[in-house]
């Protein structure tokens, strides 16, 4: 019997449609000749002493033992046409595919044989050498089960289970199989040899991973299709029926859910070249329903190491070449080398010549050009931000497991390769900026700047490794080749178009299809948005950005739809290039971004739209009062947004404008943080540093006004003012709450009562004053008329002072907010000497707002006089959608 799987998994380049078909008749072929299993002669047990081999067995396929319905077989089976390896398998009759084997690492001749003794499952080689066992067991073996889901299972005398095979997961997992945290998925060498390889799927508390010599290149929270439903930390992976999912202590508890079509067998599997399929099985044939990576070309050695790998979508074969000043690799080794023989990849770290074992001057770096992109820089923060481009190259030249940089010009962010060196993609244009080096030795030549690479295809050809088929694939090639100088042709079409309409301006459907960036939310037209809000004519909201409409979608569902009017990002591929991120952050505490649409200098955001709008209206509006417990929930359910943002999600996003504005409230009341990820489109480009300041007066950290950076913290301290606010059910800093309180304070020596003379009240302070006398009821909005928890206000006003600490790094993080808020983790003391500065700054400082200009260098204006230049953002509302 042969193992076939049509639509995914070869070992070659190419895969052609021709290809395809010959294995489907190929498969066809041999599933006519070989009958499913049920003819077979079906043992459901077995039991000690019993040996089996490929040969003399039971049966001439190798199938020594059937599950009871005959769904699955254990066989000593060989999966290629080359009768060399062979594998204790565990086999999907109707499918022929394997989905575990025991000895994959350790494979077999035909006349090697399986033992079952009381001891557990052994496999020998011809000559009786041990070549893979069970591990020891607690018991001795009564019988070897296999059940009809395909687990082996050996039981003892009292029918328990002393080992499983579904505990010990090859590349595959079945329905009714649980992949837990911790364990991984390991690729196979190739369909045929299945001993493990480069590439791993592994599950960690807050996502599923795929791995390459350690470094991450997907993660299935990123995916399009998944769904983050709540936020249980993750137990386990499972498939099953309808879907993918990751989940909790039980099947109840749903962290990520991908959602499939229902089908009676499916299995997810992890390919031999690194991408992680669902698939289903029905009618004699494989049907894919989920993949991930879903382009080729962000699986990290598609083609070979430091190999230039192009995407040709709408194939999903892409096309591979050398970037400029590399040349393809000899004959039997995939992917390019220096073109100057006389560079080289320098030697990796080992012992002897760990550290500085390179005399820097022999080191060089060989510059890859623009537009060449690296999959790491996606899911690694820079090694520095800040320095040049020397420094950059320093810090790698003497790092020895340090194999190449990639820099970002405009924000000085050095980015490290390290481990093992993968294949480059291309961006077509634009994207971060970021030039590679790679790391050479024995040259005297320095860097070399590149153009973009040439489309090299005769350098591809020749690292052809030609696997099967010569005809089918030669046909494959022209085709693909056509296909690519369709594709060629078309990008330089639109670039020389963008060119001579003068950048942006020159909108097409064409631009935006020229890049390809994976995530990338739904696209809407803009005609469609003008008939969804009759012409923008219903506007529920304005700020920095722009204006908020409300609409309604052709499927009925009703939208918020943000002009953005104020951009400061520069091109429609950065756009989109945080589109995608935004996009792609899934979690209920979060707005969701339904889609985008870019229309001339226009950027519109769509949001789903929420009912109760924002957390400012009904807290401080005049409706009906917010009760205490509606409150706690606001609090703790926005607090497990902003964790999510700043560490749950691939890009951690530093939200920069948190308020009662940008919280909204859906039918339930449940707390939903918008606008995350907007004030990147502001910045000159991705990075962690800002130079002009972006929050709102009110919620501003004291960092906005010194020089130490911006960081999550930042998003803490606002967090603590929104949850002072909910406690009193008032604005922190109300508008007759004038900045003559810092006169006061500097007459008072540097002291003053929040609740002073001039009947002002300064509630932040107040909190601190109660907090200090512990009369925390006397903080609480009196519209509730005592209707709270005391426990509860005390704990939120403590949260809330520990959140507004004056230095950042004292601020607890968000996942550590989440769990004091939750009781998870005990509430430590404020420290009040970190809460001073209260004191002294006052309203002045929280409702003045204060400029940094893009120079860095301070300026106070005088209060109230902020409607010029940067100030403009900063003090208006960035409302969200309502
Ligand atoms: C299996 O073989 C071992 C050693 O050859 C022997 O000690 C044992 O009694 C046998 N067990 C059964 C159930 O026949
Ligand atoms: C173990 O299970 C099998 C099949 O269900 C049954 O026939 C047998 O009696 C059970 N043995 C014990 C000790 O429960
Ligand atoms: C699949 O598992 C999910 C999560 O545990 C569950 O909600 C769903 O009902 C299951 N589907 C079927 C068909 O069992
Ligand atoms: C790069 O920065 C370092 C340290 O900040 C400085 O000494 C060096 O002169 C700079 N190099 C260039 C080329 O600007
Ligand atoms: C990097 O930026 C500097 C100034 O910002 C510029 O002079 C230089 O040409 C840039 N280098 C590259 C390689 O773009």
């Amino acid at each position: 019997m042969l193992f076939m799987k049509p639509s995914t998994n070869f070992s070659s380049f190419f895969i052609s449609s021709n290809l395809y078909m010959g294995y489907c008749l190929l498969f066809l072929t041999i599933f006519l000749v070989f009958p499913p299993a049920s003819s077979l002669s079906s043992l459901e047990y077995i039991y000690p002493n019993f040996t089996a081999s490929e040969f003399q067995h039971i049966d001439s396929s190798g199938v020594f033992l059937s599950s009871r319905n005959g769904t699955f077989a254990a066989a000593i089976f060989n999966p290629g046409a080359l009768k060399t390896n062979f594998y204790l398998c565990i086999i999907h009759m109707a499918s022929n595919a394997i989905i575990w084997s025991a000895n994959r690492d350790t494979p077999i001749s035909s006349s090697g044989i399986m033992n079952l003794t009381t001891k557990g499952i052994t496999v020998s080689d011809q000559y009786g050498n041990l070549r893979w066992s069970t591990p020891p067991l607690q018991s001795s073996v009564y019988a070897l089960l296999l059940t009809e889901m395909g687990n082996l299972v050996l039981l003892d005398h009292s029918n328990s289970s002393l080992w499983e095979s579904f505990h010990y997961p090859t590349d595959t997992i079945v329905i009714g199989q649980h992949l837990p945290v911790g364990m991984y998925l390991s690729s196979a060498a190739s369909d045929y040899n299945l001993s493990s390889s480069i590439y791993n799927f592994t599950i960690s508390t807050s996502d599923a991973l795929l791995q390459w010599y350690g470094q991450t290149y997907w993660k299935l929270s990123m995916d399009t299709k998944a769904f983050i439903i709540s936020n249980y930390v993750v137990k386990y992976m499972a498939i099953n029926r309808t879907g993918l999912f990751l989940l909790g202590h039980d099947a109840s508890e749903i962290f990520i859910q991908v959602s499939l079509p229902p089908a009676d067998f499916r299995i997810g599997k992890l390919g031999p070249l690194g991408r992680f399929t669902v698939q289903s099985f029905s009618d004699a044939q494989w049907e894919q329903e989920f993949s991930g990576p879903d382009s080729s070309c962000r699986t990290p050695s598609i083609c070979g190491q430091m190999g230039l790998c192009t995407d040709n979508s709408p194939s999903i074969t892409p096309i591979c070449s050398c970037p400029s000043g590399f040349q393809a690799g000899s004959q039997n080794m995939s992917g390019c080398v220096p073109s100057d023989d006389s560079q080289s990849l320098p030697l990796a770290c080992n012992s002897t010549n760990n550290g500085s074992q390179l005399n820097s001057s022999i080191v060089s770096f060989l510059g890859l050009g623009y537009g060449i992109d690296y999959f790491s820089n996606d899911f690694s923060q820079p090694l520095k931000y800040g320095v040049n481009l020397t420094v950059c190259q320093d810090l790698c030249s003497g790092d020895c497991s340090c194999l190449g940089i990639f820099y970002g010009n405009s924000s000085g962010s050095c980015y490290m390769l390290e481990n093992e060196l993968g294949s480059f993609t291309s961006r077509n244009s634009g994207g971060m900026n970021l030039l590679g080096y790679i790391k050479v030795s024995g040259s005297n030549t320095t860097t070399n700047d590149n153009g973009p690479p040439p489309n090299s295809s005769s350098n591809h050809k020749k690292r052809l490794r030609v696997v099967v088929l010569v005809l089918l694939l030669s046909t494959s090639i022209l085709l693909l080749v056509a296909l690519g100088l369709l594709i060629w042709m078309r990008w330089k079409l639109s670039k020389t178009k963008e060119i001579k309409l003068g950048g942006f301006n020159s909108q097409s459907s064409e631009d935006l299809d020229a890049f390809y960036i994976p995530g990338l939310p739904k696209r809407f037209d803009y005609e469609e948005l003008e008939v969804a809000t009759d012409k923008f004519s219903t506007q529920i909201g304005s700020g920095g950005f722009g204006s908020v409409y409300k609409g309604t979608l052709s499927d009925k569902s009703v939208v918020a739809i943000k002009k953005i009017t104020n951009l400061g990002i520069q091109g429609r591929k950065e756009f989109c290039t945080e589109i995608a991120v935004i996009g792609n952050v899934h979690h209920v505490n979060l707005v969701r971004l339904k889609g985008f649409c870019v229309h001339g200098r226009q950027r519109l955001l769509v949001y789903e739209y929420m009912n109760h709008g924002s957390l400012d209206r009904t807290l401080f509006g005049s409706g009906p009062v917010l009760e205490w417990q509606e409150r706690f929930d606001v609090a703790l359910g926005s607090a497990r947004g902003l964790a999510y943002l700043h560490s749950g999600c691939e890009h951690k996003i530093i939200h920069c404008d948190v308020k009662p504005e940008n919280i909204l409230l859906d039918d339930h009341l449940q707390a939903k943080i918008s606008d995350f990820g907007l004030s990147k489109l502001l910045s000159p480009e991705q990075s962690g540093l800002f130079t002009t300041m972006r929050g709102t007066r009110g919620y501003l950290a004291p960092e906005w006004l010194t020089t130490s950076a911006i960081s999550e913290k930042t998003d803490v301290y606002s967090f603590g003012m929104v949850l002072l606010e909910l406690v009193s059910g008032r604005k922190n800093c109300s508008l007759q709450s004038q900045s003559h309180s810092i006169e006061d304070s500097d007459s008072g020596g540097g002291h003053f009562l929040s609740s002073s003379r001039s009947g002002l009240v300064y509630y932040p302070l107040f909190a601190l004053e109660m907090h200090e006398q512990g009369k925390y009821l006397e903080l609480v909005d009196p519209r509730l008329e005592g209707r709270v928890t005391r426990e509860e206000v005390e704990k939120l006003v403590h949260v809330a002072l520990c959140c507004l600490y004056e230095e950042p790094a004292l601020r607890p993080n968000m996942i550590s907010v989440v769990g004091m808020l939750e009781g998870g983790i005990p509430l430590g003391q404020p420290r009040t000497e970190s809460l001073n500065f209260l004191r002294f700054y006052g309203c002045r400082f929280t409702e003045a707002s204060t400029i940094m200009d893009p120079n860095g260098s301070l300026s106070y204006p005088q209060a109230n006089s902020l409607q010029t230049g940067f100030s403009y953002i900063s003090s208006q509302q960035i409302s969200g959608p309502r």
